[in-house]
Formats: structure tokens, C-alpha cells, sequence
């Protein structure tokens, strides 16, 4: 753990997990992640800012062990990774308010087991003072669970957003030194996490415009003293249109499927459209939701299994329709031996993808000339309307 200061008297308890790879048993951490907790010192009171994942509860504890108050403490958002050493806090200063959300104060109860009687609720824009320090409460719900609510101090200027803005990074910097390696995280982190969300997000980043914030910290990785940066990367995100980007999620078990994707990547890169593959048997999940993030038009390409698409290719349908991305088109190509109904099945996993499908290509065995002349002609269909974007 690191406890370092930010400003006088507020200090930021973070602790660097190096070495987790995985979260919520789905979500790759190339990079590891850290849990901030953030104390602020009033003239009159002490509050601590979220808490740590609970397999560090003891580490947090220990690093408190100089603190000799702490008379609020915020639940800005119930995942354990921000509120799981909440109780060991409430049990060490048996005086502690909890402060949270009215959404959350039944949640902390189930999740957390906190009695009911520690909680104090404080709604949207209410204010708690610390004497010579204000924190006023920032409810934005579904950023990305219901009860999630920001944190705002108000002489300083901070805004303390918990996993909004954030990214999954270990990172010794206190403030954000390179920006190209937490531009790259923070948008992985926003398209696994908030993009399911980005219309609610877009009017939460009307209502900040608002506030006058000088440095965002969020409780994963670096805080930002430009907020700029990271609100500014928000904004392209949730408001622009998708990219000329095509995406190949797909599987081959006996090569005609990956013959196919390799001609159609020719094609695509032949007609000045941008496209990358993935390999769902193997890829980065992240990656793929990362680029989802700018892509317009996504291929599935599968072999049949059974009557089906491969199980990889179903998780990429499940995983592409979940995410909600901009994505504007979408097709199926793939082979199959004497009978199926692959690309039927992708389109059922993609019912709600709001998406023009284009025709699909299958093949009986290998890809043939007219394999090929078809999927020529899927790319001239991409590329006409990747001309049309805007
Ligand atoms: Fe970082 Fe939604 O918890």
C-alpha cells in the first residue's frame, strides 16, 4: 500500500494489486489494478472515502492504524472491490457514520451485513460538513450499479467519481505521468464497465460540466489533476460516431473459417476500411471491447458445431450484445459441413443489437471462387457504408 498526500490533509490510501489478472472471473487486468481509498481531515471531523477490495482489508487496516478518527465513512459504491473492508472500518471506530446513497443503504445491508442503524443516507446534491472541509454527494446512478453516487469537496475542488474515470492500472504514479499508457486503460476500463451505460453517462458529464473541478480522483488507478484529459476522452467515447472499423471476432476449428477471415481482412484492408481480428479461442477480452468502443461494423465469423456456432463465437455474440457498442452493422460468415443453423443462432444472441445485417456468407467445406466472390462482395457492402459514416 501507498499513502500518499494529494493536498494537505487529504491523502489517498491506494493499494497496488500487481499481480491480479482477473476480475469478477471475467475481466483481464494486463495491468493489474489498485483500490484508492481517499481521508480528508476536517477541522471537525475525519471522513475515509471508499475502502479497499476485502482481500487487502488487512493492509487498509494497518496503514489506518495512525489515523485516530475517522468519524464518516462514504460508500460511494457498493462492489466489494470499493466497500468489501467496509465492516473491519466500522468495527475499528465503532463511532463511524456511514454515508451513502438511499439506494445503497439496502444493498450495504445485504452485501456488507452493516446494521441499518450505521447508515445515514444523504441524497443528490446534499451537503456533510467536516468543519472547514464540505463534501456535497453527487448521486449517478448506474455508473454502472444503481446506488453509485460522487463525491465532491467542495474547497478544493475535488471530485472523487469511484470507478467512474477510473482504470484498471498498478502503477506507482500518484497523478497521471503517461498518458498515452492510462489513456489506453481508461478506455479499456470504460468499454468493459460503462459502455453498457454511455446514455447515462453522457447526462452525468452534463450535469459535471456544472462543477467546477480541479482534479478527479477516481478509486482505480492514477488521479488526474487535468481533468480535461480524462473528461474530454469520456466525451468522444459516449458522443462520437463509430469509426471506419470492422471487427472479426471469430473461431476455426478446421481452417476454412480462418481462410475466410483472412480474405476478408485482405478485402476490407483493400477497400481503405479498418479492421482487426480476434481470435475468441485466445484474444484479450479487453481488447476486443476496447475497440468495440470505435467500431462500426462487427463480423462473426464460425465454424458449425452441431448445428451451431462455435461456443467461442457465442460468448463474442453474448459478450458484443451486452457491452451495447455503436456498432452499426453487423454480419455472419463462416463454414459449415452438411447443415446448420450458425448464422441464424448469432443473430438470435444479437437480438438487440440495434444493427443493419448485412448478408452472410457460409461455406459447405472449404471456401470456393464463390466463397470468395461473396465475400468480396460483403466487403464492397462495408465499405459503401463505412463512406457514409459520420
Ligand atoms: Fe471498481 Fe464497480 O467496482
Amino acid at each position: 500500500m501507498s499513502v500518499r498526500t494529494i493536498r494537505p490533509g487529504i491523502d489517498r490510501f491506494a493499494v497496488e494489486d500487481w499481480d491480479r489478472r482477473l476480475f469478477d472471473e471475467l475481466i483481464p487486468l494486463p495491468d493489474g489494478t489498485s483500490y484508492n481509498a481517499y481521508l480528508v481531515r476536517g477541522s471537525q471531523r475525519t471522513a475515509l472515502i471508499d475502502t479497499v477490495d476485502p482481500a487487502h482489508a488487512d493492509v487498509l487496516l494497518s496503514a489506518l492504524d495512525s489515523v485516530e478518527r475517522v468519524d464518516d465513512l462514504v460508500i460511494q459504491h457498493v462492489e466489494q472491490d470499493h466497500s468489501g473492508t467496509a465492516p473491519a472500518v466500522v468495527g475499528r471506530y465503532p463511532g463511524v457514520r456511514v454515508l451513502a446513497s438511499p439506494k445503497a443503504k439496502p444493498m450495504i445491508i445485504d452485501h456488507l451485513g452493516i446494521p441499518a442503524e450505521r447508515i445515514q443516507t444523504v441524497e443528490d446534491r446534499e451537503t456533510v460538513s467536516l468543519g472547514d472541509r464540505t463534501l456535497e454527494f453527487i448521486h449517478a446512478p448506474w455508473v454502472h450499479w444503481p446506488e453509485t453516487m460522487l463525491t465532491y469537496l467542495r474547497e478544493e475542488k475535488i471530485l472523487f467519481t469511484c470507478d467512474l474515470f477510473g482504470s484498471h492500472l498498478a502503477t506507482s504514479d500518484l497523478y497521471v505521468e503517461d498518458r498515452a499508457r492510462v489513456h489506453e486503460a481508461a478506455k479499456r476500463y470504460y468499454a468493459e464497465i460503462m459502455m453498457p451505460f454511455a446514455g447515462l453517462i453522457r447526462k452525468h458529464l452534463e450535469r459535471l460540466a456544472g462543477v467546477d473541478v480541479k482534479a478527479i480522483a477516481p478509486s482505480h488507478g492514477p488521479t488526474h489533476e487535468d481533468p480535461s484529459f480524462i473528461v474530454d476522452a469520456y466525451r468522444h467515447w459516449v458522443n462520437d460516431p463509430p469509426s471506419n472499423l470492422v471487427l472479426i471476432p471469430y473461431a476455426s476449428m478446421h481452417a476454412s473459417t480462418a481462410r475466410m477471415v483472412d480474405y476478408l481482412v485482405t478485402a476490407l484492408g483493400d477497400r481503405h476500411v479498418a479492421v482487426q481480428p480476434f481470435n475468441m479461442t485466445v484474444t484479450d477480452i479487453g481488447q476486443y471491447a476496447l475497440r468495440l468502443v470505435d467500431a462500426a461494423t462487427v463480423v462473426f465469423a464460425t465454424p458449425t458445431v452441431l448445428v451451431g456456432p462455435h461456443p467461442s463465437v457465442v460468448f463474442a455474440a453474448y459478450l458484443t450484445t451486452a457491452l451495447r457498442p455503436k456498432l452499426r452493422y453487423a454480419a455472419t460468415i463462416g463454414s459449415f459441413g452438411w447443415a446448420g443453423k450458425a448464422p441464424e443462432t448469432v443473430r438470435s444472441l444479437c437480438s438487440s443489437l440495434q444493427v443493419e445485417w448485412l448478408d452472410s456468407v457460409f461455406a459447405r467445406g472449404a471456401p470456393t471462387p464463390a466463397t470468395y466472390q461473396a465475400l468480396d462482395a460483403l466487403a464492397d457492402a462495408i465499405a459503401t457504408r463505412h463512406r457514409e459514416l459520420s
